[in-house]
């Protein structure tokens, strides 16, 4: 149904954010808009966390018509600069029972949290032809990744460490043109990164519970349950969007763009009972299950 989004404005971060800002770089109005597309603009082109980290208002009006905007790149303060992966290391699981390493492998799931707040909102405004119950969902997200991004820096408090101490990478960002329809953005974001996170944040709470860090165990099971709703949207939305003659796993693996696939989809664990709880049908839940889990990298998890 949306498979060619028109992508008809292109446009950089710093040019948009002018065209926000006043003359002087400064935000027009602190005033929260009312607008979904100029609150997702003006969230995604704010340099600073606290503006990122602005709840949606409960009046916002999902706009109805408009043209695509397509945004290349975030607003980041330089304590936010988007860094190449090289620069960023990021400790493996089992670094999870040392506190200082916990901190930087919670650092690196905030950075997650922040890039999936932006994306969400990237989307209301790339899609604006999709219907207004799939951008309100797309908002509603958008608030939850927000709770997490919060949940993840109460975390690192108590870990002396404060989001954007270390470095972030563009994780999710770096993926944009595998994101560039409604079911392209749903097959990448919902079914794979958010996917795979029904099996990392699972293990990671397992981690914390070995590690005797309760708190943190249940700000990864909030994440967690959040993550499968998540997933549900991406999944009940790609049984919209898709053709009536295929599955959505059908749909997922004509549509999801390389490296992206099943095996990106899933941890090293694999958690059945989420992908049941998030309504995936037996078809995909299998596929998934029979994936070889693999990192970024291409080498096995
Ligand atoms: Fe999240
Ligand atoms: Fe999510």
């Amino acid at each position: 149904m949306f498979a060619q989004a028109r992508c008809s404005r292109f446009s950089s971060a710093s040019s948009a954010f002018s065209s926000w800002a006043g003359a002087d770089g400064a935000p027009r109005s602190s005033a929260s808009p009312s607008l979904a597309s100029d609150y997702c603009r003006r969230l995604i082109l704010a340099p600073e966390l606290e503006d990122k980290l602005e709840p949606p208002p409960s009046n916002l009006e999902i706009d109805v018509g408009g043209e695509p905007l397509i945004l290349r790149a975030p607003g980041r303060s330089e304590r936010l600069r988007i860094r190449p992966a090289r620069e960023v290391k990021v400790p493996p699981l089992i670094g999870f029972s040392d506190k200082s390493q916990r901190a930087r492998i919670l650092h690196a799931l905030a950075n997650h949290e922040l890039q999936a707040t932006e994306l969400f909102a990237w989307a209301v405004l790339a899609f604006p032809e999709t219907p207004v119950a799939f951008r309100r969902g797309l908002i509603q997200i958008l608030a939850e990744e927000q709770k997490h991004l919060n949940l993840y820096r109460e975390r690192l408090a108590t870990h002396d460490l404060e989001f954007g101490d270390l470095g972030v990478t563009g994780h999710f960002w770096n993926q944009l043109d595998a994101m560039s329809t409604p079911m392209a953005f749903l097959c990448a974001m919902g079914l794979t990164f958010e996917n795979a996170n029904l099996d990392f944040a699972g293990e990671y709470a397992e981690a914390a519970i070995a590690a005797e860090d309760p708190e943190t165990a249940r700000a990864l099971a909030i994440v967690h349950e959040d993550e499968e709703r998540h997933v549900r949207f991406a999944y009940r939305w790609m049984q919209r969007f898709k053709n009536d003659d295929e599955s959505v796993l059908e749909a997922y693996e004509r549509t999801i763009q390389f490296p992206l696939c099943t095996a990106r989809a899933r941890g090293k664990t694999f958690d059945r009972d989420s992908r049941v709880r998030a309504g995936l049908d037996d078809e995909f839940i299998d596929a998934l299950e029979a994936a070889t889990a693999l990192r970024p990298s291409g080498v096995p998890r």
